[in-house]
């Protein structure tokens, strides 16, 4: 008999003919976000769960007796709810290893796009509007500036390499702990947070979503920016205090913002920020080439399966790790 499992969202059909070689499986087909109700009445048999930033929650867990792991196609997991898993014994993995790069792309695309005002001017040529002194263009340069990086993994280490060795930015960082390899490659400097936001044109956020780092960016330290600096969060939206974000940037405590991720996704239409010129947005798209999505998607398929077939999954995230030990 094949091990149950069922996939919150669409995924590359070389993949799904991989899990279905060892699993029966069904499958949410739909772009819009499975339903609550839907999701409990489906997993009641499953013994395997594919999903990416869909919580997990203990109400779900309750729902699926048999579960024993959710593969997520994600690097982040803060929708496990770990404590749970950890008390069910219910594995759980992720997909590092196949997105730093494409992420960390991105995050210097908004870099760009923020500073030189792309999608701004962008939208303003469209509508046939070329008809300001050529001053009114002006931007902020970003080669040889300074970037700061809150969160050293390894996509901010990617993040890293390219403002280095392409823009020849001067990269401040700030970890929990110190990245002596990292310091050494890409000779950037280990600086306490005040400093790092004292002194960064650009602050870069590239935090994993945690108890400890719930809203730890807000007022106070956007206070501590230069006015002239911006902010980019390519890592989880509630990492920073979305309302005291919005204040900052109506009062001018900072020049602007270039996000990739907000407190809610998709984000309301009624968010203010979705009405300024010096906010640049994507809607969570770091990870979103098709290359590297098919990547995190086969990564998870194997993850899913290895652990159905009893044996030790690659990537079960540190907090889990006993469970297979
Ligand atoms: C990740 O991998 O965590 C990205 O944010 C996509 O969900």
């Amino acid at each position: 008999l094949k091990p149950r499992v069922f996939i919150t969202k669409p995924i590359p059909k070389k993949v799904e003919n991989y899990i279905a070689h060892f699993c029966e499986y069904k499958i949410w087909n739909s772009m819009n976000s499975i339903p609550k109700e839907t999701l409990i009445k489906e997993i009641r048999h499953v013994d395997g769960l594919m999903n990416s930033n869909y919580k997990i929650s203990k109400e779900i867990l309750e729902a699926a007796p048999f579960l024993k792991i959710i593969s997520n196609i994600s690097v982040g997991y803060d929708s496990f709810d770990i404590k749970e898993m950890l008390r069910r014994k219910i594995m759980g993995t992720n997909t590092p290893k196949v997105l730093e790069e494409s992420v960390a792309d991105l995050t210097i695309g908004l870099i760009l796009s923020i500073s030189r005002r792309i999608p701004e001017l962008n939208n303003m040529i469209k509508k046939g509007e070329w008809d300001k002194p050529s001053d009114f263009y002006l931007g902020i340069d970003v080669h040889q500036s300074t970037l700061g990086i809150i969160g050293m993994g390894r996509i901010g280490e990617e993040i890293a390499k390219r403002a280095t060795l392409g823009f020849e930015m001067d990269v401040l960082y700030y970890n929990r702990s110190r990245k002596i390899d990292v310091e050494k490659k890409y000779s950037v400097t280990y600086t306490k947070l005040d400093k790092l936001l004292e002194k960064s044109d650009f602050v870069l956020i590239m935090l994993p979503l945690t108890k400890q780092t719930y809203k730890y960016i807000g007022a106070k330290q956007f206070k501590k920016m230069k006015k002239s600096a911006f902010l980019i969060n390519c890592s989880r939206g509630e990492v920073i205090n979305e309302q005291e974000l919005i204040n900052a940037l109506l009062t001018n405590e900072i020049a602007g913002s270039a996000l990739d991720v907000y407190e809610q996704e998709p984000i309301s239409k009624r968010n203010p920020l979705l009405k300024m010129d010096n906010v640049v947005m994507t809607p969570h798209i770091g990870s979103a080439t098709k290359n590297t999505r098919y990547n995190m998607a086969m990564k998870a398929a194997k993850n899913l399966v290895s652990g159905l077939m009893g044996e030790k999954p690659y990537d079960i995230v540190p907090e889990l790790k006993q469970l297979i030990n």
